[in-house]
């Protein structure tokens, strides 16, 4: 039998009917050997997560776990007994996670304020290094991990994965590889939303620990602006701020200090201009792209009724009117793999990340595109602070 990778049924392969189909015999349901092992930094919402997806896909296994907080330890090891029956390393520090030979890469998963810190550590592993966006709080931190990034031996993976939502890897490919719009002039964004959850220690609350609303969340949109935008950002204009979220919340005498709403309007080097807006004080999950070229419009679209604990829904539409033909699709990726995480995005992250392992090529959220979301979340943060436009290159010119 094959031992190479190949998509598996693991519907059927789950299903109780077939469980009576003997391993001797399972070809289409056969799960391949993992081939690498990972460690995990940060074992909360999206620690787990990166737990869970990568057991699914089968490709590595997890070997090792970190965390300060032996709740977060604790769950997690629970979890991970529910999906794999694999024995877990629980690290006393980052030091001794970082000396274990057996690991093959480290998935930082920790608070945005801790990421370059924690970088700084893994990154003398020598090993490759999945980085949670955003990749840091600051414009300037963000910087220096490029530097570390350029000089590194390995590969380090930022954790964008947006890209690979269903309705967006469809859309990039009827404006970026069909060009079905024809040359793209605009492009409008749009995230709704519930507030942000609780986290530990409540970093999300508070600029100094996430960077800002713009920078920890919206950094994801930024980031599919500027690949369907294809240039650099040269100017950007933004208002919002803190209308009713977390307006009460205090923590050790500090009001948190992040934006609920925001319009953001950047404009770039090829005239491409795109505008994204906010709000996160909404009952349910909606976002957004409307994409207008001078052959056509797409709209690419995810709702999540999430009281209603209904299946999400990816749509995207191309209208080209008289250029040709117009259609609307329902896009979806298998249930098992939309119900892992972030509606299937992280499991082809992984893909991204295990086909990087084995040496192959892959478009996947390289250090400088992490980089460039940042830069453009906080021209908009800075913007809407100081009522003023925020010419990039001058945000730039103060950190190097
Ligand atoms: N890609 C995505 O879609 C996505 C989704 C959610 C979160 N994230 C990112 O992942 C990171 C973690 O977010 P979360 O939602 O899991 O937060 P969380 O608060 O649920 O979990 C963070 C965990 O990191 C631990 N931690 C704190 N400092 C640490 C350190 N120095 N070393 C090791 N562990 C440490 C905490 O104890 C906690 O268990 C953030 O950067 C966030 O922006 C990305």
């Amino acid at each position: 039998m094959s031992k190479s990778y190949k998509p598996r049924l693991r519907h059927f392969e789950r299903k109780g009917s077939q469980q009576h189909v003997a391993e001797v015999d399972q070809y289409l349901y056969n799960q391949v050997s993992p081939t690498h092992r990972f460690a995990i930094i940060g074992v909360g919402t999206i620690g787990k997560e990166h737990m869970r997806v990568a057991t699914l896909l089968g490709r590595a296994r997890i070997h090792g776990i970190y965390d300060p907080e032996k709740r977060s330890l604790d769950v997690a090891e629970v979890e991970f007994a529910k999906i794999s029956s694999d024995a877990l390393v629980r690290y006393p520090d980052l030091d001794a996670a970082c000396a274990d030979t057996d690991v093959d890469a480290y998935f930082i998963c920790t608070p945005n304020y801790t990421h370059y810190e924690v970088l700084c550590t893994v990154i003398k592993t020598g090993k490759p290094i999945f980085v949670e966006k955003p990749m840091a709080t600051t414009v300037a931190d963000a910087a220096k991990m490029v530097e570390m990034v350029n000089s590194y031996s390995s590969f380090i993976q930022i954790g964008l994965q947006y890209r690979y939502k269903r309705q967006y890897v469809e859309a990039f490919h009827e404006a970026l590889e069909r060009r079905s719009l024809g040359e793209i002039k605009t492009i409008s964004m749009s995230e709704h939303r519930p507030p942000f959850l609780d986290k530990v220690g409540q970093w999300n609350k508070f600029k100094e620990f996430s960077g800002g609303t713009l920078v920890e969340k919206s950094c994801h949109y930024f980031d599919l602006i500027n690949l369907m935008a294809e240039s650099e950002p040269v100017r950007v204009f933004a208002s919002g701020g803190q209308a009713i979220t977390f307006t009460d919340f205090e923590k050790d005498g500090k009001a948190s200090d992040v934006e609920d709403h925001a319009f953001a309007i950047v404009e770039y080097k090829n005239g491409v201009k795109a505008n994204f807006t906010l709000n996160m004080f909404c009952p349910e999950f909606e976002e957004e792209m409307i994409v207008v070229g001078d052959k056509g419009r797409l709209i690419a679209r995810e709702k999540f009724y999430y009281h209603q604990q209904k299946p999400s829904t990816g749509t995207i539409d191309i209208e080209l009117g008289e250029e040709g033909p117009s259609k609307s699709s329902v896009v979806t990726y298998p249930k098992l793999i939309e119900e892992s995480g972030h509606h299937g995005s992280t499991f082809y992250e992984h893909i991204a990340f295990m086909d990087q392992l084995d040496g192959k090529e892959v478009r996947c959220a390289t250090a400088e595109q992490g980089l460039w979301a940042v830069i453009v979340a906080a021209a908009s943060q800075r913007s809407i602070k100081t009522g003023q436009p925020v010419m990039i290159k001058d945000l730039l010119s103060e950190t190097s």
